[in-house]
Order: C-alpha cells, then sequence, then structure tokens
C-alpha cells in the first residue's frame, strides 16, 4: 500500500501550501475515523476507502490521486486550460484546480459540443484510452441542418471518406438514421473536428453534436449538463469494454 506523508498528500489536493495543511492538522481540522492527525509529518496509507475515513475542517477528504470522472459537458464551455471564456474547469469545485497531478480531460469535446466527458489526473489511464490500438468507440447523437440522403451509412461505412486536407481516408463509422435530420454516428478514432467534417465532407452541416457514449460507457439520464461523477473501477472497465 503507498504511503505518503499527510501534509504533502494534502498540498497535493490542493488544500494549500506544505506550511497552511501543517496549521490545519496542528488545530485538530484533519481526521481520520474522527481521531485529530495533528502531525503533518506521519505517513498516511493510500487506503481505497481513505476519502471516506478522513475529513478535513469537517468535510469528507477529496477523491486520492488517481481519480477518474465523468462529466456531463454542457455548451458553450471549452476543454482547455488556457483559451478565453467559461473552461471546463470552472465545473469542478474550485480546490480541484490546484491538484497536483492535474486533472486533464480525456480527449476534447468543442465548445459547441455536449455531453460525456472524462476527465482523469491518470496519465497511463488517460493514454489506455486515447490510444489508437484501444480503439474505443465514440457515440454522437447528431442534428443535421438539411435531410439526409440516404446514401450516408454507406460512405460513411466504406472507410473512404476524406476529410478536407487530409490524404488518409477515415477508418470506417457506422451511422444510423434516425430521421431525416438526426442520426448516430459511432467513430473509432478521433480526428479534428471529425464529426463536423465528416458531414461537410458528404455536404451537410451539423447543427448540434451530442456525446452519449464513450467505449461501453454511456452519459447517465440524471446527470445534468454541468454536472459530474466519480466513476468507480467497474466504469472505468466499461470505457474499455463494448
Ligand atoms: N467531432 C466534432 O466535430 N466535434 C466534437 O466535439 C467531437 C467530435
Amino acid at each position: 500500500m503507498k504511503a505518503v506523508r499527510l501534509d504533502r498528500l494534502l498540498a497535493n489536493l490542493g488544500y494549500g501550501s506544505r506550511r497552511e495543511v501543517e496549521g490545519l492538522a496542528r488545530a485538530g481540522l484533519v481526521r481520520r475515523d474522527g481521531e485529530a492527525l495533528r502531525d503533518a509529518s506521519q505517513r498516511i496509507a493510500l487506503e481505497p476507502d481513505l476519502s471516506a475515513r478522513m475529513t478535513v475542517q469537517g468535510a469528507p477528504l477529496d477523491p486520492l490521486p488517481g481519480v477518474c470522472l465523468m462529466l456531463h459537458k454542457p455548451l458553450g464551455v471549452t476543454c482547455s486550460h488556457k483559451e478565453a471564456g467559461p473552461l471546463i474547469y470552472s465545473l469542478l469545485p474550485e480546490r480541484w484546480r490546484r491538484r497536483d497531478p492535474a486533472l486533464s480531460t480525456v480527449g476534447r469535446l468543442d465548445k459547441e459540443t455536449s455531453g460525456l466527458l472524462l476527465m482523469t489526473d491518470d496519465g497511463a489511464l488517460l493514454h489506455r484510452i486515447i490510444a489508437p490500438k484501444a480503439k474505443v468507440a465514440k457515440r454522437y447523437r447528431v442534428t443535421l441542418a438539411r435531410p439526409l440522403q440516404g446514401d450516408e451509412a454507406a460512405i460513411l461505412a466504406s472507410g473512404e471518406l476524406m476529410l478536407e486536407g487530409e490524404d488518409k481516408p477515415l477508418l470506417p463509422v457506422e451511422m444510423e438514421g434516425e430521421d431525416a435530420t438526426h442520426c448516430t454516428v459511432t467513430l473509432h478514432e478521433g480526428r479534428y473536428h471529425q464529426v463536423r467534417r465528416m458531414f461537410a465532407a458528404l455536404g451537410n452541416h451539423v447543427d448540434a453534436l451530442h456525446r452519449d457514449r464513450v467505449g461501453g460507457l454511456a452519459l447517465p439520464a440524471d446527470l445534468p449538463a454541468g454536472e459530474f461523477r466519480i466513476l468507480g473501477p467497474g466504469e472505468i472497465a466499461a470505457v474499455f469494454g463494448g
């Protein structure tokens, strides 16, 4: 079991500088199983249930490093640390922005795309999900500006569609039409603005885009836009299934 110094654990979770968290501990504001941990230099075993057993200033400890969450990305927020306008990080508790290792998005959704976005501070997990060989499929619900012509599913499945400015055709994409202007597409790779550029190549235009599935993990109907949920091991495994 990995163990870390209490001051380092709390400082890396964003609770303050090493000196500040030392002050919290000394004041009896850091507790495990109800008992004050006053010595900030003591080593704490990173047991999986630590966040439930430990409190800081009366509130449960934030999730330990190695967290993965799913966020229902609303329209109008950007998956970036630096760009102007509302950022995805503003949807997380303020303290979490000071975590080290930092939480990153697993891939990106455009500012004007909503839906399931994963975030993690686990670099190895992030790479396992986005690695092309993992072939984690992503499903999008698409609203089109113009009616489908009828040949789109076959063209997308052919593995021959070329996007403007690229020299390699897209991998086959599964498309299911819902009605004249709505369909779902399942991608097995992730190129820049792929869905929008794909439909542009087909002579159409994407009016609205929503991701509802990453691998075998679906965006739950009871997770409202702008909210997030920490994933358990079973849900993380589901990303690699389906
Ligand atoms: N394809 C797009 O065009 N935009 C996204 O956000 C994701 C996939």
